[in-house]
């Protein structure tokens, strides 16, 4: 692991952002997030952390965020419509010498992938995204590339699926009655605790000779019905309904169909055997219990 660093930003510093900041800051870093919502100034001022207000929609507030020999956590989501992510690419051309950073470590997602149905996939998979929600991502992943092609900074690109974690457990929606695809017919999906992505991500910003690309998954994925039935049980509430796909594409909102469209199951043994991780929590049995404890 690298020591030489002692700067830290984190751009879109949310959930996963904070949990890298606080061990970032708990290692003797100085670390500072980017948001820009009040309320999110007031959350990290609360955890002790030093917020920096900027609009990645509005680039002439970039100018005052300084990289210079950090590290660089890119957290930030791309905007909710269109193919590409004009946030990274403004982002990016903040980035110029003098003011470049030691490293960039960018949160993607496996969606780039596509559907695989239900196959194992490994980073040596092409990119297929299906919809514009992914192909934005590998915009993202292709302008952070591009830029540090250019400019000779390291980047890591990690490919996150699905995130659970306290705070991110679908009680809502399982509350509603709303219905879940019979177990049959549900495709694969893959998830990772909040506290792993974090973990994962520090060790990302951290080892001596990362490889450019990970996908970060628990190893264990199940079905999405899974999923929702676990969580009901141990919020201690009825299952949801199952309906079979025909059903589901009449009573179902099309982001969630979206997801049922695609099946694929993420490999992990890169991030395990290159970066050494050890998972808290590799699969769901052992990590849902851990949301309804206000810890991890
Ligand atoms: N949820 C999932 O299952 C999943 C799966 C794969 C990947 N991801 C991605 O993983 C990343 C980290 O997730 P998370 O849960 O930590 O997300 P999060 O809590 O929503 O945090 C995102 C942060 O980005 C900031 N941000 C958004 N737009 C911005 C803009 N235009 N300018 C400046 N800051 C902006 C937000 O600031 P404000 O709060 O001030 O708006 C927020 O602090 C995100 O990119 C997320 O989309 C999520």
């Amino acid at each position: 692991m690298t020591s030489a660093v002692t700067d830290v930003l984190v751009i879109g510093c949310g959930d996963i952002g904070e949990r890298v900041a606080r061990r970032e800051r708990s290692e003797g870093r100085s670390v500072a997030g980017v948001v820009r919502s009040e309320q999110s100034v007031r959350r990290l001022r609360a955890a002790g952390l030093r917020p920096i207000v900027a609009d990645l929609d509005d680039p002439s507030s970039l100018k005052q965020i300084s990289v210079k020999d950090s590290l660089v956590y890119y957290f930030a989501p791309p905007p909710a419509n269109g193919v590409t992510d004009p946030r990274m690419e403004a982002f990016v051309t903040t980035m110029t010498a003098p003011n470049l950073p030691r490293r960039v470590v960018l949160i993607s997602t496996t969606g780039v992938y596509g559907d695989c149905r239900g196959e194992w996939v490994t980073e040596d998979r092409p990119a297929n995204p299906q919809v514009d929600r992914a192909r934005r991502r590998l915009a993202a992943e292709t302008a952070l590339r591009r830029w540090s092609k250019a400019s000779g900074v390291p980047i890591v690109i990690l490919r996150v699926p699905g995130i659970y974690g306290p705070g991110y457990l679908p009680e809502e929606r399982l509350r509603s009655g709303e219905p879940v695809l019979r177990e049959e017919e549900s495709p694969y999906s893959n998830r990772i605790h909040a506290a792993d992505l974090a973990h994962v991500c520090f060790i990302a910003g951290h080892h001596d000779t990362p490889g450019a690309l990970y996908n970060v998954s628990d190893g264990h994925p199940t079905t999405m019905t899974d999923f929702f039935h676990r969580v009901a049980d141990l919020l201690g509430i009825p299952r949801p309904p199952a309906v079979t796909l025909e059903e589901a594409r009449k009573r179902l909102g099309e982001g969630m169909l979206s997801y049922l469209a695609e099946s694929r199951r993420i490999d992990n043994r890169r991030m395990r055997e290159e970066l050494g991780v050890e998972l808290m929590y590799p699969d769901l049995a052992s990590g849902l219990p851990s949301c309804f404890k206000r810890c991890g």
